[in-house]
Order: structure tokens, then sequence, then C-alpha cells
């Protein structure tokens, strides 16, 4: 939520902020605005809209040159996406700009404030209130790095800012609570970002900033301390993937690259992680294996799309395990005094690390005194850094705002954690098992068939770019796969989507099936539990008879389907459990081009951002 950028070096910063800021449009694109030092004084542009509108803006009243300075992309909070609510936010007297990631709960108290005091402030925004009071402690101890802890010790809330000052042309500050900031380090010249991809054309030597610490970059290094000003440690590590990762590479969007990266992403996620007799060699779960085996609960906190992966790794845990798993959307979890004790294994599954809702749910139950695993994409980020233990997937940089690779290998990691689980319990390894680690060993083989196949989901995507609704069932794993393909729609296609357990059809959502309206129902395997796949043949005819047009996702060889398929996409056979990882992908794709033929923007929907540091 909000890309921060900042730089110090021999560069145009103006250059390697607007490319950072490219690169971190995904994160928030209501507005985007830059300031430079230069000459001793202090300029800045920013305009609503995408950073196109600031590029244009540039072009036509360009800033003087400079080798410091600041840029950010907005997703709104206080106040509408407006130029004046864009930032930076300047003083009074122009002197000092600062941009912002967060919410500042005490901004009212602080804005009556700073107004009594002779400030006038013209935006709505709590961001502004920070340039007026870093310019009023500058004034008395001129050191900007100071200034800021004075402010921080005044602040309530979840932020990350980043300042510059006119009279301090080779520093830029930064600040973090609760929300992402990165530094990168590179010859000469130091990089604030909120994430990596921001610098990382520059420099894959990153330092993790910690909670309530401020930092200074000069050109020759960096200099972290907490709000109290005592030297803080630092941990320094080498981001493991390049600028190319970053970029389309020939795609139309970032998304459509992510879709197709997924069996990489998957056979990523497994390497070295499975042994050659079938083992599961989870080195980085620092939980004990006597810690593990005394878990009488696991609970798994998330959200979005990442709670979908949570909803279907209850069924592999349950079912392998035979420990109770409950999966709670991480936004609930804290509010309803959830029951854990050192016995619970609490799972928090997220992307970015730096989701607000998961990462406050996660603190909760450490305060309650469970453990806590994360499942994450993003190294360093602050939900592996608060947990436990860490999984980490290996998806590379997920750019697009609908999650799609990163969800697939969540999965991987879902499965990989209760089959561990199993393992270290000594769950009785029966057939099953064995026979689930070869198929997960061959599943990225099945993603890529299931690419290779989308052009038939493409073109009816186009036909059905007219409709409103769209109704997606499925049972067992099945149904969290319906649940994620209505949500990608609804984020990408902007139409009514809906998924539903087929089996609850019947008490009442049936009154929803109409003549022709698209109804997409995933089919489990027809080969173990048929009972299952029985069922949902069943309520694919009843849905049929009332006139719905079906579009049916059902392994290669399920005939029984095919007389009341209008539309039959194809999967390769997978075991029913882990058949969401072959699942999704058709409706991943459907969504991308249902939502590029109704004309949407792809990579970056409306309203929303990749990563949520706000609750
Ligand atoms: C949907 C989507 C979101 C995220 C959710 C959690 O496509 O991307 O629903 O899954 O905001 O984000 P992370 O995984 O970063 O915690």
């Amino acid at each position: 939520m909000c890309g921060i950028v900042g730089y110090v070096g021999s560069q145009s910063a103006l250059d390697v902020v607007m490319a950072g800021l490219k690169r971190l449009e995904y994160r928030g694109y209501d507005s985007a605005g830059v300031a430079v030092l230069s000459d001793g004084g202090l300029a800045a542009a920013k305009k609503a809209g995408k950073l196109v509108n600031l590029e244009k803006e540039l072009v036509e009243r360009p800033l003087p040159a400079g080798s410091t300075g600041i840029g950010h992309t907005r997703w709104a909070t206080h106040g509408g996406p407006t130029d004046a609510n864009a930032h930076p936010h300047l003083d009074n007297a122009g002197r000092v700009a600062v941009v912002h990631n967060g919410i500042i709960e005490n901004f009212a108290a602080l804005r009556a404030e700073l107004a009594e005091r002779g400030h006038e402030l013209g935006s709505e925004t709590d961001t502004e209130v920070v340039a007026h009071l870093l310019a009023e402690e500058f004034s008395s101890c001129a050191d900007l790095a100071e200034a800021m802890r004075l402010v921080c010790r005044r602040l309530e809330g979840a932020f990350t800012l980043v300042a510059v000052h006119a009279d301090e042309p080779d520093v830029v500050v930064g600040a973090r609570r609760n929300s992402p900031l990165v530094v990168g380090v590179g010859e000469g010249e130091a990089f604030l970002a909120s994430d990596v991809a921001a610098f990382i054309a520059h420099t894959r030597s990153a330092v993790e900033l910690g909670q309530d610490q401020v930092v200074e970059l000069r050109r020759d290094g960096v200099t972290v301390t907490g709000f109290d000003g005592r030297p803080a440690e630092v941990r320094s590590y080498n981001v493991d993937w390049d600028a190319d990762a970053a970029e389309k590479d020939g795609y139309d969007y970032f998304m459509l690259k992510e879709i197709a990266e997924q069996p990489k992403a998957v056979a990523d996620t497994l390497l070295g992680r499975i042994d050659a007799s079938g083992n599961l060699t989870l080195d980085e779960v620092r939980i004990s294996a006597s810690e593990l085996r005394e878990m009488d609960k696991v609970v798994i906190v998330a959200c979005g799309t990442a709670f979908h992966a949570g909803l279907i790794a209850k069924y592999a845990i349950e079912h392998w395990t035979r420990i109770p798993c409950e999966v709670e959307l991480a936004s609930e979890f804290r509010y309803r005094d959830p029951i854990l004790d050192a016995q619970t294994l609490v799972i928090a599954i997220s992307q970015s690390g730096e989701t607000m809702d998961t990462l406050m749910a996660l603190r909760h139950a450490r305060e309650q005194g469970a453990k806590v695993l994360a499942i994450c994409n993003t190294n360093g980020s602050t939900i592996p850094r608060e947990s436990d233990a860490v999984l980490y997937t290996h998806a590379g940089p997920e750019v697009a705002v609908a999650s799609t690779k990163a969800f697939l290998t969540q999965l991987v990691a879902c499965y990989l954690v209760a089959l561990y689980l199993g393992q270290v319990r000594g769950t009785k390894w029966g057939d099953e098992i064995q026979d689930v680690i070869r198929d997960l060993s061959r599943i990225a083989d099945s993603v890529e068939r299931v690419l290779e196949t989308m052009e038939p989901v493409r073109e009816l995507a186009r036909s059905l770019s007219d409709k409103n609704t769209v109704l997606f069932l499925g049972r067992h794993v099945g149904y969290p796969v319906a649940l994620e393909g209505a949500l990608k729609l609804k984020e990408l296609a902007y139409m009514h989507a809906e998924g539903f357990a087929a089996g609850e059809l019947k008490h009442g959502p049936i009154a929803l099936i109409d003549e022709d309206l698209p109804v997409v129902v995933v089919v489990p395997s027809p080969r173990g539990r048929s009972i299952l796949h029985d069922k949902i043949v069943s309520n694919i005819q009843e849905i049929r008879a009332r006139g719905a047009r079906t579009i049916v996702i059902a392994e290669e060889g399920d005939e029984a389907v095919v007389p009341y398929a209008d539309h039959l996409i194809r999967i390769p056979a997978t075991p029913t459990l882990l058949q969401p990882l072959v699942a999704t992908v058709p409706l991943q794709v459907f969504a991308c081009e249902l939502a590029t033929a109704r004309g949407n923007e792809v990579d970056q929907p409306r309203n929303l951002a990749k990563s949520v540091t706000v609750e």
C-alpha cells in the first residue's frame, strides 16, 4: 500500500526515483509525486492519477537536477486522490518534503495543535502534519534524523515516513513502524524503498529495518537508530532475484507472465525440500520436532487469496495429520478472543509478508503463547521476522495485484507443512502419503500442461464479457477453488461473482440460477472418493435443468460430466487434495482474459493495492 522511494548518490535522483516508482506502482496508483534537493532548495511535483500523469507533468514543468530525492505512489486513505492530497507534503516554507505509507491515527489532534501555532495545512491527508512537525523540530536541532525521531515519538498508528530537508542536501531520512521499508546499499549511493524491486536494478545488497527505527542515508553509508536515538542492530542480506525478474518479459501484463511462471514457481518451492527417499527436510522450520509433536491444534490466519490457500490446507492437514485445523480471516481473528495456547500452531500465510491484518493476528497469537509459522514470499518482510519460524515460498517477485503464482506456491508450502507435521508426529505413513509426495514432485508438469491448453478458456472468457454475474461451485477442496475463481473475477473483471459449496446450492443460492447464467463447476477426481464426484455431477444436472450455462472443469478421462457440460475445461488427473494446483489455473486465465475483454487494467485493478498495510 503506497510505494515509497528515496535516493542519495551521484546519479540523477529524479531518474532513479521515477524508475523505482514505476516498479512500485502496483502498490498504489491513485496519485504520484517526487521531491528533489537542488542548489540549496527543494523542488517538488505531484499529480493525481497514475504515474504517467506525473511523467507528463515533469515534461511540461521539469524539476531542477539534483542527486537527492524521494518519491511516492499513493493508495488513498485520508482524503481523495487529488493533486493536493498527493505526496510529497511540504512545510509552509517549502524546506521539508515527506512521503508516507500507513495511517497516523492521532493526526487530527496534531493538526489542530499545528493550526493553533499558525501552520497552514492545505490537504486532507494525515501525512501533512509530519512535514510541519519535522520543520519545527529541525529548526531547533538542525538534524533531520533527530527531528524524525522526535516526531515519530509523537505519532500513533502505523507508518513508513521518508523525508528530505533543503538544509541537509545529501541526506534522506526514513522511519518505520508496522509498515515496510528496506534500505539498499550501493557504491557511493543508498536507497530506501517499500520493496527491493525499486532499487534492484542498482544493488542487491539490502538492509532490513526493524520496528520503531530511523535510518539516515548518506552517500557513504547508512546509520540506523531506534526512535529513542540508540544505535540499532540491523540485518543485511542479498536479494536473490534480479531486475529481470521484475520485468514483463514481452508479456502484455505482469499477471500473464506470473501465470506462465507457475510451473517454475511450484518447482522452486519444492526444490530441496523432498529428499530421494521421499522424506521432507524443512530445515528452516525452526520449531523443534518435539514442540510440533505437542501441538494439538492448528489455526491458519490469512487474507484474500492467501486465506483461500489456508482453506485448502485445512483439508490436507486434517486428513494427513488428524490434528484439528481452523482457518480464520486474519482481519476477524483477534477480535473474537480466540482460544490459543502453547499447543496451538498458528500458520500465517502472506505473499507480501506485510499485510497488517495478518500481522496483527500473528502478534495476538504470540501474545497468547501460540507458536507462529509464517508461509511467506518476501524475504525480510515483517510477518516472517515476527514469527517463530518461516517457510518461504519461492515464487519470485509477484507484481500484478491479483495473486496467482504466489497462491500456487502457498498451496505447495501448506502441503509440505501438512506432510512434515505428519512425518515428525509419526502419523502412520500409508501408501497414500508416499503417493502424494510422488504426485507433488510431478505437479509442476501438470501445471505446465494446463497452461498449454488455455486458448479455449480465453475464447470462452471473451464470449462472456457482456455478462453481469458468474457463479462458481465446488465441493471439498474445490470449494475454496471456487471462492478463489470468484475473487479473481471480482477484482479483475469488476463482475458480480460468487463461489459456493455445491451442496449448499439447494439451501438458497439456487434461486440465483437463471437462463444462460454462466456457472463454473470444479469437479473432483472420479478416482478415489468417487462419492464426492457423483454428488457434484448431480449438482451440475440440477443447475443445468434450470437453464444455466455450465462451464465444467474436470479431469481428463472423466466422461460422466460430458453430457452436462456446455463448456468443458480439461485438467490433468490429480489426486483430489492436490487438485487446486491445477484447477485454479484456468480460473486465473479466465478472469485475466475477461478483464482484458472488458477493457480493465489487469495489473492494477481499480481501488486495490498489492500490499495492504492498513487494517
Ligand atoms: C487477491 C489478492 C489479495 C491478497 C491479500 C493478502 O488476488 O492478491 O486477496 O491475497 O491481500 O495478501 P498477502 O498474501 O500479501 O498477505
